[in-house]
């Protein structure tokens, strides 16, 4: 069987999303279930731009998933979306 690629979530930990709930987020490993957490590669990253990006339609914190970014971003919000990205 084909070993599945790992999803890559970063988790933005600038300034404005540090302080809007960010660092809730980096509690990952205490919140995501560990299976999610097998099939991802979490890392904190500086600023990734959504913070900037006056078409961004949602605010801090931003997590990037599998490109993507999601904003308004909270510990149910990024279990919910790592389960879905591990099956999809
Ligand atoms: S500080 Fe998080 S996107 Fe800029």
């Amino acid at each position: 069987m084909e070993k599945k690629e790992k999803v890559s979530v970063k988790i933005c930990v600038g300034t404005a999303c540090f302080v809007q709930g960010g660092a809730d987020l980096l509690l990952y490993q205490d919140f995501l279930d560990p299976v999610v957490l097998a099939g991802c590669d979490i890392q904190g990253v500086s600023c990734i731009g959504g913070c900037k990006d006056d078409a961004m339609q949602v605010r801090p914190p931003y997590v990037e998933i599998a490109g993507q970014v999601f904003g308004e971003m909270t510990q149910e919000k990024l279990c919910k979306l790592l389960q879905e990205a591990i099956h999809a």
